[in-house]
């Protein structure tokens, strides 16, 4: 086999859980906490291009697009507007850090209740904004309320779920993103006829908040969390709700104590554990993977394809056509994901996905090289438009079963329990760092580099296939508290874990 990957020996521990009810139910409503993130993502791109918006608060945004007569790779060139967009990841990115310790000392649970409520106070208030000020506040306030949801959400999901089907059950996080994205694009197209449509457009952001919030109330924390807080009893309760009340679950429930107790011996602060030698290769998991996933360029597709659809005169909805078609491809390969993720494992969908993607980039700045000539100034006919639409669909695709949900799941189900809040903080601080940076620069870049941005995040594509090929291990079907054994069996990473769990 690959170097990366080799079979492993899956530690025989008895107590791999079957699917319940319960346990199907309380995941869904703890991924439902996708859905604020995912309305943010959809909503922002369609509100900052809506004149009314525009003209009540940033009036010279709106003067500069009117004057502006350049190549249609330069006509939403604006830094303000996408300092403004991306102020929710500077937000996050702290809110994602201070998160480790919440979920530790306040579980899981909590911690998405919390970022629910603050997700809800940001939207109340960006809907009624009067000025720059509290627009920015409420920005602020939706982006702690992402921070704690995307690092409490994806390890609830893989501390909760059977180990056997833990990949599926946490590709449920990115779903709800992905359901998010495509409602509040449909509300965008709805809200856009309207001068105060940006305002119920940001105003109902509050409703998938709500939603998320009274689902995390309901669910019972992870065994994981209440056995770390000390609350033995109802860890037990909590096992016996997910697992099924004819199982028999003291043998996970001793394997959890034994976990949480080694970790308390050592008595160290998480933040400095998590950079000890025996740590290098998830530390490096932890931040390679969300890096790498916003280096698919996954971003500037979903903003482009709009942009393109205008300029070929598809008409006023083509914008939202397209962005629609690509979110329901996105949504259909996410649930490919789901099926496959626990059979053929991780490995498999990132190098499938990898390839998909990177054909497809490089595709994409061919048409477009081809068809709108090197300046970018030439007239791109319908059908060669139809054919970059049908290529970023494939991309959209390939997206959707690799890169979007495996970058939720790999953080959350790689560390131990001692360190896992650590590690799955800094991986969302990862993703966030990397948007905010990408989204400053890519809009200035698409304009200097046209069809060649799309060159530059294939290459960034084969990179990170390259990357899991060599040093990703396979983690399907391994229960959590036995993650250790991918690494003694990996060719590189055995050096730095040997003798050391
Ligand atoms: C990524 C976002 C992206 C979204 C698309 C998420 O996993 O982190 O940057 O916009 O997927 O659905």
């Amino acid at each position: 086999m690959a170097v990366g990957g080799f079979a492993v020996n899956e530690p025989v521990n008895g107590f791999n859980g079957k699917i319940t009810v319960s346990v199907v139910v309380t995941c869904i409503v703890a991924a439902s906490s996708g859905l604020i993130f995912g309305y943010d993502i959809g909503i922002s791109g369609g509100v900052t291009t809506m004149a009314p918006f525009l003209k009540k608060f940033f009036p010279s945004v709106l003067r500069k697009q009117s004057e502006a007569k350049t190549n249609m790779y330069c006509i939403y060139d604006s830094q303000v507007l996408t300092a403004f967009t991306s102020s929710l990841y500077i937000a996050g990115l702290a809110a994602s850090l201070v998160a480790s310790r919440l979920t530790a000392a306040l579980g899981r649970k909590n911690t998405m209740v919390l970022g629910g409520c603050t997700f809800l106070a940001g939207a109340a208030i960006n809907g009624g904004a009067a000025n720059i000020s509290m627009l920015i506040v409420g920005r602020i306030l939706l982006g702690f309320g992402v921070g704690f949801t995307n690092q409490a959400t994806p390890v609830y999901l893989s501390e909760v779920a059977p180990p056997k089907w833990r990949g599926a059950f946490n590709t449920g996080f990115q779903f709800f993103i992905g359901i998010g994205v495509v409602s509040a694009n449909c509300i965008n197209f709805g809200t856009a006829k309207h001068t105060w449509g940006w305002r119920l457009s940001l105003g109902l952001a509050i409703v998938p908040a709500a939603i998320m919030t009274m689902g995390a109330l309901l669910i019972s924390d992870t065994p994981t969390s209440l056995v770390e807080r000390g609350k033995l009893e109802q860890a037990r309760k909590s096992l016996i709700k997910v697992r099924g009340s004819d199982t028999n679950v003291d043998a996970e429930l001793a394997e959890l104590i034994k976990s949480s107790e080694a970790g308390k011996a050592a008595q160290a602060e998480p933040f400095v554990t998590i950079f000890e030698r025996q740590y290098k290769p998830h530390l490096v998991m932890s931040i390679a993977i969300p890096f790498f996933q916003q280096l698919t360029g996954i971003n500037i597709i979903a903003f482009y394809a709009p942009v393109l659809f205008q300029s070929v005169g598809f008409g006023n909805d083509s914008a939202l056509i397209a962005a629609i078609i690509l979110g329901l491809v996105n949504l259909g390969s996410i649930l490919v994901s789901t099926g496959v993720v626990d059979r053929y494992g991780r490995r498999f969908l990132f190098i499938v996905g990898g390839t998909q993607m990177f054909i497809c980039q490089v595709a994409v700045a061919c048409v477009l090289a081809a068809t709108t000539g090197v300046s970018g100034t030439k007239h791109i006919y319908k059908g060669y438009a139809i054919l970059v639409l049908v290529l970023m669909c494939i991309y959209a695709a390939g997206f959707g079963w690799s890169w979007g949900p495996l970058s939720w799941l790999i953080p959350s189900e790689i560390f131990p329990m001692k360190i896992r809040p650590t590690g799955q903080s800094i991986s969302v601080a990862v993703n966030f760092a990397t948007t905010f940076v990408l989204s400053q620069t890519f809009l200035t870049m698409l304009c200097h580099f046209k069809y060649g941005t799309f060159l530059f995040y294939a290459g960034w594509i084969a990179m990170m296939t390259i990357f899991v090929v060599l040093f990703l291990p396979e983690t399907k079907g391994i229960p959590l508290d036995s993650m250790y054994s991918v690494w003694e069996r990996h060719w590189y990473w055995r050096r730095f874990v040997q003798g050391q769990v």
